[in-house]
């Protein structure tokens, strides 16, 4: 790719961009959150046409007017959202992409020969399955095949690892490997700096929409990853506290709480903890163990079917959202786009969605503009959002400034308590130091903070108190400066400790 520019109206997202990727390599691509990656995948599977600048595919100049010519091309993409059908089954979803297929046709050949690549890879997934039933992991895994099976010679995948587990990852990696192996090319954006040097040959960085460098993997450190992306050192370590948790001034307490999924199971089965004055308390578990269910029940959101949760002593009326907001529960929840924001409002109105209904935004129900346009500035310059204004629609913003967004609004509401759920997933080096700043900030202003993670280092950086779920039950609860990574790793993973130790 060769100076790349595109424009979107009052952003220049990627601004003469070079880059080159080889066969038989994992290319990394780093760069802070709206730096211009996922632009520069579009541009590269046909989603986008650049302003300026060429593709060339093996020396030859190349333009695709669509993903699916690209794919034909060779070029194939995961992207962080799936485009999956959710009612046909694996087979039907990798056949799909197909331009002369029928769902009709006999698809037992196409079984067989997705059976074989699944075996060839390494890529555990049954072909028969509907895409509702599998995890996230093996919904990535059929579009990673998708993309195979239409003969993809180059793969991009777009912040893969973000909705996968660690172990899910490490399959991941190998799979990738495998690719490479045999001459294809793998183009890789991720935030996390340890799996791209796991993982990647180079890297190639970007900066505010332009070519920083490309670097062999083998010379380089994460810490000048870091330096290079953000263009300034950063500090990746424990912050430090101004205030000491209080554990038993307490401001959350979640007594015997039971609740169902969306399916109907118990998701939660008679959990009970409390969260004090000033403490974080982190909740680690593998996803799907409950803390989405339990986080919505503390919100308001779902109700439970036993139990109570009690804000500052009082008992907040079961699954009423205004309530739980009113009782002081703030709430950032891992899925953006769908719960916390509306994606076609501004940035501006997604600022006030939560407090417009009194002073000093709204004045006898009419929204006061001024305020709202002159505090959404203000919370722009304060959390560093990239936007090019105020009322931009949240969706076209990067996937890390659409977090921060979430973050500030959350933060300015004042809350007693805050459920935050994977609160720096997908987000760069320089906007997790921010926000994690930012909790610490709120627990020493006497917030009570519960952490929902699978990412034991953020965990560890955090937590005054570790909390393990499993299979919707709270299976530990140790102070963090008693805690260590094989004994939460080995909680989450459903065994326990007294075995360990016998
Ligand atoms: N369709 C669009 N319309 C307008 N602006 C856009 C559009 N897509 C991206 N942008 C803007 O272009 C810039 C680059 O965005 P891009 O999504 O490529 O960043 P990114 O490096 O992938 O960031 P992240 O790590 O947060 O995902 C951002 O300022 C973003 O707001
Ligand atoms: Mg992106």
């Amino acid at each position: 790719m060769n100076g790349i520019v595109k424009r979107f109206p009052g952003v220049v997202a990627n601004d003469g961009v070079n880059f080159e990727a080889r066969a038989g390599e994992v290319h990394a691509l780093l760069g802070e959150n709206g730096a211009g990656k996922s632009t520069l995948s579009n541009v590269l599977t046909g989603l986008y046409r650049p302003d300026e600048g060429t593709v060339s595919l093996n020396d030859e100049i190349v333009h695709f007017d669509s993903p699916r010519i690209a794919l034909e091309r060779g070029i194939g993409m995961v992207h962080q959202h799936f485009r999956l059908v959710n009612s046909f089954t694996v087979a039907e979803n990798i056949i799909l992409g197909e331009r002369s297929s029928s769902l009709f046709m006999d698809t037992s050949a196409a079984v067989e020969r997705i059976s074989a690549l699944a075996t060839q890879y390494g890529i555990a997934v049954d072909p028969s399955a509907r895409i509702w039933q599998l995890s996230v992991g093996e919904q990535q895994r059929v579009e990673i095949l998708k993309a195979l099976y239409h003969g993809a010679k180059v793969l991009i995948l777009d912040e893969p690892t973000a909705v996968l587990t660690p172990q899910e990852a490490d399959s991941l990696f190998r799979v990738l490997r495998s690719m490479v192996a045999e001459g294809r090319t793998v183009i890789f954006i991720s935030h996390k700096l340890d799996e791209v040097m796991a993982v990647a040959d180079r890297i190639t960085v970007l900066r505010a929409g332009k070519t920083v460098s490309t670097i062999e993997c083998a010379t380089t450190t994460t810490r000048d990853l870091a330096r290079l992306m953000v263009g300034r050192d950063v500090v990746f370590n424990r912050v430090i506290r101004a205030n000491h948790a209080e554990p038993n001034n307490i401001v959350l307490q979640v007594s015997n709480i039971d609740a169902t999924d969306d399916r109907g199971g118990q998701a939660l089965k008679s959990i009970s903890l409390t969260v004090g004055k000033s403490e974080i308390v982190a909740i680690a578990g593998v996803a799907g163990n409950g803390q989405r269910e339990l986080a919505e029940v503390i919100g308001g959101m779902r109700p439970s079917t036993r139990g109570t949760i009690a804000v500052n002593n009082e008992v907040v009326p079961n699954g009423r959202v205004r309530k739980a907001m009113t009782a002081g529960v703030s709430h950032v929840p891992e899925d953006r786009l769908h719960t916390g924001l509306v994606a076609d409002h501004s940035v501006e109105d997604n600022l006030i969605l939560k407090s417009y209904r009194g002073a000093p935004i709204s004045k006898m129900s009419v929204l006061r503009r001024r305020v709202i346009r002159a505090q959404a500035k203000e919370t722009i310059e304060k959390y560093d959002v990239k936007t090019p204004d105020t009322i931009t629609p949240i969706r076209l913003l990067s996937g890390g400034n659409v977090q921060k967004v979430l973050l500030a609004r959350e933060f300015d509401s004042l809350p007693s308590v805050m459920v935050v759920s994977s609160p720096t997933r997908g987000l760069d080096v320089g906007a997790i130091e921010n926000v994690r700043k930012r909790l610490v900030d709120a627990a020493d202003s006497g917030v009570g903070v519960l952490l929902i993670s699978e990412d034991l280092e953020e965990i560890f950086a955090l937590a005054d108190r570790i909390l393990v779920m499993y299979e919707g039950s709270i299976v530990g609860n140790i102070p963090a400066a008693e805690a260590n990574r094989e004994s939460i790793g080995l909680l989450m993973g459903g065994g326990s400790l007294s075995a360990e130790n016998n």
